[in-house]
C-alpha cells in the first residue's frame, strides 16, 4: 500500500485530523491535492501558514487569520457553513505551535471532534514524529516516505521534456539509472540535482550520474549522522581473518535477485567484537567494496541533538534513508558509543539505542548492518541477542601467520616488496601485537630511515616492533575479559583455525 492509498482510506474513514510526517511540504500538498481533485473534482485545498494565511487551490476567497487560533476558528465557522464540502485543510509548521500553546491543542481537538460529522478532514504537516500525548486519540499518524524510483523517473521525465534544448543522449537504461542515483533524495533534492547535472554542458549522458551521485552524499552529510562512505579498501588489505573474509566471500552475491530467486532470505547483518586495533573498522568499510553496494556510515555521536526528542527523531530518519538507499551495507562504528552518556541524559541515548535495535529486528529492507564493538562489557545483553545478527565474529590478537599476513599487507602498502625483507622473523617476533600496532611499526621504522636517508630494512623493522609496547601486554585484563566472550561461545573466532606450526592447517585450536 503506498502513502497516497493510506491517505485515501484514511479520509474515506472520516480520520479528521490527519498528520503527515514529512520533511517535503510541497511534495505532501501536491499529493494531497492530486487525491481531492480525484475524489471530488468540486472541492478545495486550503493551505494556512503563519506567514501567508489561508491559500486556496481552487482560487476561493477564504478570510484573514493571523495566529494559529485564529485559523482554526475560521475553518470551523467555514465548516460549520457548509458541512457537506469535502475539502482538505493543510496546516503547516503546526508543531511549532502545538508543542507550545495548550489552546491551539484543545482547539485543533474540538475541531477534529466536529469535522468528524462533516465532509472536510485536516491535515498537519510536520517534519517531527512526536506528537502532543493529548491529541493521540484524535490523531492519524502517517509517514510519507522519501520518493521511490517512479517517482523520482518522473520529474526526471518532466524536467527532461521541460528543457528546451537540451540534448538528451541517455537512453531509457539510462535515465532508469539517473533515477536510481538519486534514491535517498528528497524530490526537491532530486530535482536540484537532475537540474545541476543538465545545466552543466547542456547535455544528459552516463556520466550525469556521477554528479547525482555526489549530490546525494553531500544531501546525505547533511543528515549529520549518515555519511556515505567511498570504500577504498578491498579485501586485499586486510591480512587474516580468514574465516570472517570465508564467510562474506560466500555471500558475495546474496544481494543479487538470483539470490532471491534462489528462496535465499537478504542477510540481515554481522556483529564485529574484538581487541583495539584487529581490523573490526577496516573489515567493515571493505564490505561496500566487497559487495558493490554502497556503504553507509552511521555515526552514533552525532545523533545526539540538544532538543529533547530530536535525537530519536534523527536515528528514525538516517534509518529511514539507508532504507531508502537499499540493498545497502549499514555501518554502525563502536556500537557501545550509543550508550556511554549513560542515564545523565535523562534515557536519551537508552531511547536511542532501542530504536536502533527495534529496527534491526523489524526492518524488511535489505540494509546489512556492520556492528563493531570493543568494550561489549557496557552493552546490554540482548544487543549481540542471534537473531539480530547472522553471525557474530570475534577478532583476537592475530597469530602468527596471521602476523605474516599483515605485515606483508603493510609493506606492498607503502610500496616495498616483502621478499626483501624477513617476513617470518618479523611475525614470530611480535606476538601479541595487533594489526594496528604492527602497521605503526612499520610507519615508525620508515620515518626513522626517511630521516637519515636511507630505506628501512628488516633490523628496523625489529627494532621499531621492540620499541611498541603492545596493548595486550599493557593491558592484559581488558583483554581477557574480551576474549572471555570468544570462550563462552558467544562468537565465532573471525581466524581460520592455526595448525601446529602456526600455518594455516586443519587443527582447531582449544580455546580455553
Ligand atoms: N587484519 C588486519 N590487516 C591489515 N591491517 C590491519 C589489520 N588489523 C588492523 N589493521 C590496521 O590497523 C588499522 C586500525 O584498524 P581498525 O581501525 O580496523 O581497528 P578496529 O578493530 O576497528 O579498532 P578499534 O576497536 O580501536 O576501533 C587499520 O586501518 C589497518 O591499517
Ligand atoms: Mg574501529
Amino acid at each position: 500500500m503506498t502513502v497516497e492509498d493510506d491517505i485515501r482510506i484514511s479520509l474515506r474513514s472520516r480520520a479528521a485530523l490527519i498528520a503527515l510526517v514529512t520533511i517535503e511540504e510541497q511534495r505532501a500538498v501536491a499529493i494531497l491535492d492530486r487525491i481531492r481533485l480525484e475524489r471530488d473534482p468540486g472541492s478545495d485545498l486550503v493551505t494556512w501558514d503563519v506567514a501567508e494565511g489561508f491559500a486556496s487551490k481552487a482560487g476561493n476567497g477564504l478570510p484573514a487569520a493571523a495566529t494559529p487560533v485564529m485559523a482554526l476558528d475560521k475553518i470551523r465557522e467555514l465548516v460549520q457553513k457548509n458541512p457537506d464540502r469535502r475539502d482538505l485543510y493543510v496546516l503547516k509548521d503546526f508543531h511549532e505551535f502545538w508543542s507550545k500553546d495548550p489552546m491551539v491543542r484543545r482547539k485543533l481537538r474540538n475541531l477534529a471532534q466536529l469535522l468528524v460529522y462533516t465532509g472536510a478532514s485536516l491535515i498537519v504537516t510536520t517534519p517531527r514524529e512526536t506528537m502532543p500525548r493529548e491529541l493521540a486519540d484524535d490523531l492519524v499518524v502517517i509517514e510519507l516516505d522519501l520518493p521511490d524510483e517512479e517517482t523520482l523517473r518522473a520529474e526526471l521525465d518532466a524536467l527532461i521534456d521541460g528543457t528546451a534544448g537540451l540534448v538528451c543522449e541517455l537512453t531509457g537504461h539510462g535515465r532508469a539509472k539517473l533515477a536510481q542515483a538519486a534514491l535517498g533524495l528528497t524530490v526537491a533534492q532530486a530535482k536540484r540535482a537532475f537540474a545541476k547535472a543538465i545545466v552543466r554542458d547542456s547535455v544528459l549522458d552516463d556520466r550525469d550520474i556521477e554528479i547525482v551521485i555526489a549530490e546525494k552524499k553531500a544531501a546525505i552529510r547533511e543528515s549529520q549522522a549518515l555519511e556515505f562512505f567511498t570504500p577504498a579498501e578491498g579485501p586485499d588489505d586486510l591480512g587474516g581473518l580468514d574465516a570472517l573474509k570465508n564467510w562474506l566471500s560466500l555471500r558475495e552475491r546474496a544481494f543479487a535477485p538470483e539470490a532471491a530467486e534462489y528462496g535465499l532470505p537478504a542477510p540481515k547483518g554481522l556483529a564485529l567484537i574484538g581487541i583495539p586495533g584487529t581490523g573490526k573498522s577496516l573489515t567493515a568499510k571493505m564490505i561496500g567494496g566487497l559487495w558493490q553496494l554502497p556503504l553507509l556510515r552511521l555515526d552514533v555521536g552525532a545523533l545526539f541533538g540538544s532538543l529533547v526528542g530530536e535525537s530519536e527523531e534523527r536515528v528514525r530518519r538516517a534509518l529511514r534513508l539507508a532504507e531508502t538507499v537499499a540493498p545497502c551495507v549499514l555501518w554502525i562504528d563502536e556500537i557501545e558509543k550509543a550508550l556511554s552518556s549513560g542515564d545523565v541524559d535523562g534515557g536519551t541515548s537508552q531511547r536511542v539505542f532501542g530504536t536502533i535495535l527495534t529496527w534491526m529486528q523489524e526492518k524488511t529492507e535489505p540494509v546489512f548492518v556492520v556492528a563493531t564493538a570493543n568494550a561489549v562489557a557496557t552493552l546490554p545483553p540482548e544487543t549481540l541477542r542471534r537473531g539480530r545478527f547472522d553471525e557474530i565474529f570475534f577478532l583476537d590478537l592475530p597469530t602468527e601467520a596471521e602476523r605474516r599476513d599483515i605485515i606483508t599487507v603493510h609493506l606492498r602498502k607503502r610500496k616495498r616488496d616483502p621478499r626483501e625483507f624477513n617476513v617470518a622473523q618479523l611475525a614470530r617476533m611480535s606476538d601479541g601485537y595487533t594489526g594496528a600496532e604492527l602497521e605503526q611499526a612499520i610507519v615508525d621504522a620508515m620515518y626513522g630511515a626517511f630521516a637519515s636517508d636511507v630505506d628501512i630494512t628488516t633490523a628496523d623493522l625489529v627494532g621499531a616492533i621492540q620499541r611498541t609496547v603492545p596493548l595486550s601486554h599493557s593491558q592484559r585484563e581488558v583483554i581477557e575479559q574480551l576474549r572471555s566472550w570468544l570462550r563462552d561461545g558467544r562468537a565465532q573466532p573471525a581466524s581460520a583455525p592455526e595448525g601446529p606450526a602456526g600455518e594455516p592447517g586443519q587443527v582447531r585450536l582449544e580455546l580455553s
